[in-house]
């Protein structure tokens, strides 16, 4: 029944062209107090450079398969390296509330990133998704695509005020279990559960060609896992990352405030996804050059602490967080 009527949420907000969330008229004063979660519709733009531009990039978050992916069809346009589009996690074009939006974010960039552990443009932040969540290669910064996509978060960003806390970002953190993730229960919630859209191996549902190239997106479920999914590297890769993603919206038209899944099986499903075959991305062990700032679900070496490659996969993560609250400033003066 649950999945039922997700499925047909999931199909509508699917084959709707733009898959967006509530919207208000672009014009609203900046001054106005900004509405708890709304965002501007591109649509409401008049056909100019700037309104063509930002529907443009609209266009390459719904459908960076077909635009600059592996089924563009200019081989050297195919930036990105997989079946998966930008919405594929940035769920509806990026604007829903907890689901990864992009929507709010103008205004946070430049940001510290810990995992170069400098401060990073949208531009470069863009880039990190286009070489580990999309398994490809970065595009180029001036380029038209980079333009149109900066141009698009920033229009959709202008019901937020530069400089306050965003509200919806990210997903929901969830409190940490006291105990390892089970990816074997993790199997039963994901038969249960995911594999009706995702499939019972994980790889999505694959649109017919006619289909695909109608909606110019590869898959009409995308592949968790495998050769056409993120690589290794990405945040979804990520054990505390991935959980509170699919507490906060899986199965797709749930929502933050209604969760389907209990703490403990989105920790055990994530750890059955996480323990399934995926693209490598070469270079890790130069990631968070800071030590004593690496997530501690981060699951590629080098690790620093007395805790298993394991225990950092699946948890449970409060004994590392503990030690590193101890030992990471001691950890990071001797490095
Ligand atoms: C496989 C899932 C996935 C895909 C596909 C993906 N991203 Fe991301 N993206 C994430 C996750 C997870 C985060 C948060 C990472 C973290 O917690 O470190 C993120 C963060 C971001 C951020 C920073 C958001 C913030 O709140 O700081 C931007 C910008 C971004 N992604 C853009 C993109 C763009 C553009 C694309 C397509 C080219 C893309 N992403 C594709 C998973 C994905
Ligand atoms: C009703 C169908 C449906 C169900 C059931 C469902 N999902 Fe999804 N899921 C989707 C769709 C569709 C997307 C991509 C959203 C888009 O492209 O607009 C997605 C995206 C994802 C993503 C990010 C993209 C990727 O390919 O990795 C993850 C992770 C995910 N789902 C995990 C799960 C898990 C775990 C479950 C079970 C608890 C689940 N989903 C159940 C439809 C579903």
């Amino acid at each position: 029944m649950l999945i039922r009527v997700a499925l047909s949420i999931a199909l509508a907000a699917l084959l709707s062209a733009s898959g967006r969330a509530q919207t208000v008229p672009a014009a609203a004063p900046a001054s106005a107090p900004a509405p708890t979660w709304a965002v501007p519709d591109p649509d409401t733009l008049p056909d100019d450079a700037f309104g063509r531009t930002v529907r443009r990039g609209r266009d390459l978050i719904v459908k960076t398969s077909s635009l600059i992916g592996p089924d563009a069809p200019d081989p050297t346009m195919r930036y990105s390296g997989n079946g998966l589009d930008c919405q594929s996690c940035h769920l509806q074009a990026g604007t829903q509330r907890f689901g990864l939006p992009l929507a709010g974010i103008w205004g946070v960039f430049p940001l510290y990133i810990a995992r170069e552990n400098e401060v990073r443009t949208l531009e470069e932040r863009i880039n990190g998704c286009m070489e580990r969540s999309m398994n490809g290669r970065a595009l180029p910064v001036g380029g038209s695509e980079m333009k149109a996509m900066l141009s698009y978060i920033k229009f959709i960003s202008s019901a937020e005020r530069v400089g306050k806390p965003l509200d919806g970002r990210g997903a929901p953190p969830l409190p940490l279990p006291e105990k390892a993730g089970d990816p074997r229960h993790g199997l039963e919630v994901f038969t249960a559960t995911c594999a009706a859209c995702h499939g019972a191996d994980g790889q999505g549902q694959r649109l017919a060609p006619a289909a695909a190239k109608d909606a110019g997106r590869r898959y009409l479920f995308p592949p968790l896992w495998g050769p056409d999914s993120f690589n290794d590297g990405a945040g979804m890769a990520r054990g505390i990352t991935a959980a509170q993603f699919v507490h906060a919206n899986m199965p797709l038209g749930t929502t933050f405030e209604a969760p389907a899944l209990s703490v403990s099986d989105a920790f055990d499903v994530v750890a059955y996804v996480g323990a399934q075959p995926r693209p490598h991305k070469s270079g890790l062990e130069a990631d968070f050059p800071d030590r004593s700032r690496k997530p501690v679900d981060a699951t590629y070496p080098p690790f620093i602490g007395p805790f298993s490659a394991e225990q950092h996969r699946l948890g449970p993560w409060p004994p590392i967080q503990a030690w590193m609250k101890a030992n990471g400033a001691a950890a990071r003066s001797a490095d």
